[in-house]
């Protein structure tokens, strides 16, 4: 206490103790909960990990089935948050909506400023992580102008979201099997990453006291930015413009000029590679093979070989990150750009929730408040407007 540390962007800081996630940068591992990522993406399923974020240990089958049906049971969203969510421009970015989506639930659950009542703190919790899906599809469907489409319980998480999404006229919607599994695997990547930009704001913002709904809502607002979720959107904007293969050398040029950042390439933690980017490339294998292939992979494939092997990146310690093939897969299940964000905030969800109550639960936290080094003018006299103009 006293000494200030200038460290913008926090690089050398830790800011808490935590049992959530763990990287190991230089060696490309993730673990959630200390059970590695390759396991959980294969082996489990999202509210299973969702679980194991939250509590800290893998379910019993009667705590799994609990969870599973609380989840369920809180998917619907009160009328008139409906009727904020239609409120928006049609063209409203659907991060915006979600973002003010969740902030509006704070309202609607004033208990929620209970923080220390742990029953009331759990009900937020579900809560949350059942209406994400439900407030995400419906941002997706009102920039397309269709009327919403209410939760059907009998569906899994990531099968309610699908139909929510793109069930038309059909009484039961049925999502292929495999793109289910596929949704469920991404939603896994995304649940937590430690102390990113957006775990950071909801333990900034949470260390205010302030209700779990305004929390997470200040994690879906950094999320929004193109150098944290909106990275996969870029890509694919990136993708699109360098048009086709033979673009790519003149690109990467131009990237090593400084004209550009080349998207979905880099990281702060990971600088050997990220173990995220190596699962999701098995998963777009998984989904072409039911959509059939993205034309943009091929310009991504390029992009990554030639960088891989490019001086500039290979001395930065730069390697293709999550995003860089996400968007391609979000695409191949016909999301729009604007809804991929909207698709990591999902399940990021559980996450920041995870970090949000070990930050309440932790006596050693204090209200957020870095320091600064201040260079600014001191001491200045004051001279009236009518003798400066
Ligand atoms: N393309 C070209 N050069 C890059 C890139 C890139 N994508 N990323 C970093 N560099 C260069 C940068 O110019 C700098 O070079 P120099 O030392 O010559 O000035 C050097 O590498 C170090 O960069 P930095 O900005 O200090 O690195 P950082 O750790 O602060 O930034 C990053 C990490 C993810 C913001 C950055 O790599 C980036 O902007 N990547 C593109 C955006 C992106 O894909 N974001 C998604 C991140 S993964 C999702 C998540 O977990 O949130």
């Amino acid at each position: 206490p006293g000494v200030a540390v200038y460290d913008p962007g926090f690089t050398n800081t830790a800011s808490c103790r935590s049992a959530v996630t763990y990287i190991d940068g230089d060696k490309g591992i993730l673990e959630y909960r200390g059970y590695p990522i390759e396991q959980l993406a294969e082996k489990s399923n999202f509210l299973e990990v969702a679980y194991l974020l939250i509590h800290g240990e893998l379910p019993t089958k009667n705590e799994y089935e609990t969870w599973q049906h609380e989840i369920t049971f809180h998917t619907f969203v009160h009328e008139n948050v409906k009727d904020l969510m239609q409120a928006f421009r049609y063209d409203a970015h659907p991060m915006g909506m979600l973002l003010s989506g969740v902030g509006g639930l704070s309202t609607f659950y004033p208990e929620a400023r209970n923080i220390f009542d742990t029953e009331a703190r759990h009900l937020q919790i579900v809560r949350m992580i059942a209406k994400m899906p439900t407030l995400g599809a419906w941002a997706f469907r009102h920039a397309q102008g269709k009327p919403y489409i209410y939760p059907d319980n009998e569906l899994g998480y990531a099968e309610n979201f699908l139909a929510m999404l793109f069930k038309m006229s059909e009484p039961k919607f049925v999502a292929d099997e495999r793109l289910v599994k596929a949704l469920e695997v991404l939603f896994i990547l995304h649940a937590d990453h430690e102390q990113n930009c957006s775990a950071n704001a909801v333990r900034s913002v949470g260390s205010s006291q302030v209700d779990p709904y305004s929390a997470v809502s200040a994690g879906i607002a950094a999320l929004y930015g193109p150098l944290h979720g909106g990275a996969n959107e870029a890509v694919l904007r990136m993708l699109r413009r360098i048009g086709s293969k033979d673009k790519v050398p003149e690109f990467i040029e131009g990237v090593k000029e400084g004209k550009e950042r080349l998207m979905g390439f880099g990281h702060r933690v990971y600088k050997n590679y990220d173990p995220r980017a190596t699962i999701i490339k098995k998963a777009c294998d998984d989904v072409f093979a039911v959509t059939g292939v993205n034309p943009l992979l091929e310009i991504a494939v390029e992009l990554e070989k030639i960088a891989l092997e490019d001086e500039y990146f290979v001395s930065r310690k730069l390697y293709p990150n999550v995003d860089f093939y996400s968007g391609l897969i979000y695409e191949a299940l016909q999301f729009p750009p604007e809804m991929f964000t909207v698709l990591f905030a999902i399940p990021r969800t559980a996450g920041w929730l995870a970090q949000w109550l070990e930050l309440v639960d932790d006596k050693d936290q204090k209200i957020a408040r870095p320091k600064q080094i201040y260079t600014g003018d001191r001491t200045l006299d004051f001279t009236p407007r009518e003798q400066r103009w």
